[in-house]
């Protein structure tokens, strides 16, 4: 890995917690708060090394299907986890950022994200976005009605509707896309992630399940993004 290459921005899904754990043969609910020491771990180096924004898929509007006693144990580790991070915050200097509508979540965690992002507003450490209720989906269908509501009432028209004003209607507004996506589990698929920001990111997908992913196997991602040619559709 070549420390002066390094890309801006690194997305992650972190999937694999429940096959980690059966694996054992523990509840999958040991493997998602397994899940959750790898992610501060990981963003812990990502901060180090100099990485600017980390973008991490903890939740999908698609995982509410799972049975209520999983997701109430996820909405819990959540919580754990912001409550450390809240501890940790003037040591760590990590700027939080929630990608998702945080309106369904249980109350007490909905205010939590809200005060971690407004706490740590001011950090310069690194850009954590973490992406709960997150759908790359439901992210443009919410822009297209932002703007669309801007229209009818006369603000906009339709015309200035281009990629780069679109993009500031989405969670993202601002950042640059993500350079490298990761994908450790074994699934090779996007699974409604960042789907307008991937357009041309670099994926990376590893077989450990994500309580096995560790410093190392990040180096090996960025490594091989590192190798990649990356042409945007010239030559
Ligand atoms: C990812 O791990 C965490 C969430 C989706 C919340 P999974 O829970 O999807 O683990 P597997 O894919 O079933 O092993
Ligand atoms: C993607 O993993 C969502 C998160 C990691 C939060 P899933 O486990 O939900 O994805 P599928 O169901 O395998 O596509
Ligand atoms: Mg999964």
């Amino acid at each position: 890995m070549d420390f002066s290459r390094l890309p801006r921005h690194i997305a992650v899904i972190m999937d694999g917690n429940g096959r980690w754990a059966k694996a054992r043969g523990l509840p999958r609910t040991a493997g998602h708060a397994a899940g959750a020491e790898t992610f501060r771990t990981i963003a812990t180096y990502c901060r180090e090394i100099g990485i600017e924004y980390l973008t991490v898929y903890a939740f999908s509007t698609e995982n509410w299907k799972r049975p209520a006693q999983e997701v109430s144990a996820i909405m819990g580790l959540l919580k754990k986890y912001l409550l450390e991070a809240v501890r940790d915050m003037e040591k760590e200097k990590v700027r939080f950022v929630f990608f998702g509508d945080l309106t369904p979540l249980p109350p007490e965690l909905r205010e939590l994200c809200r005060a971690v992002q407004r706490d740590s507003a001011g950090f310069e450490g690194c850009q954590v976005n973490i992406c709960i209720n997150y759908g790359g989906r439901d992210e443009l269908v919410r822009a297209a009605q932002i703007f669309a509501a801007e229209c009818a009432a006369g603000k906009r028209e339709p015309e200035e509707l281009t990629e780069k004003a679109l993009s500031g209607y989405l969670w993202s507004t601002g950042l640059p896309d993500p350079e490298l996506v990761i994908r450790p589990g074994g699934e090779k698929r996007i699974s409604n992630f960042l789907l307008w920001q991937s357009a041309y990111s670099e994926f990376y997908f590893a077989d450990v399940n994500w309580p096995d992913f560790s410093k190392e196997e990040l180096r090996r991602a960025i490594a091989a993004y590192q190798s990649r040619s990356r042409r945007f559709g010239g030559i």
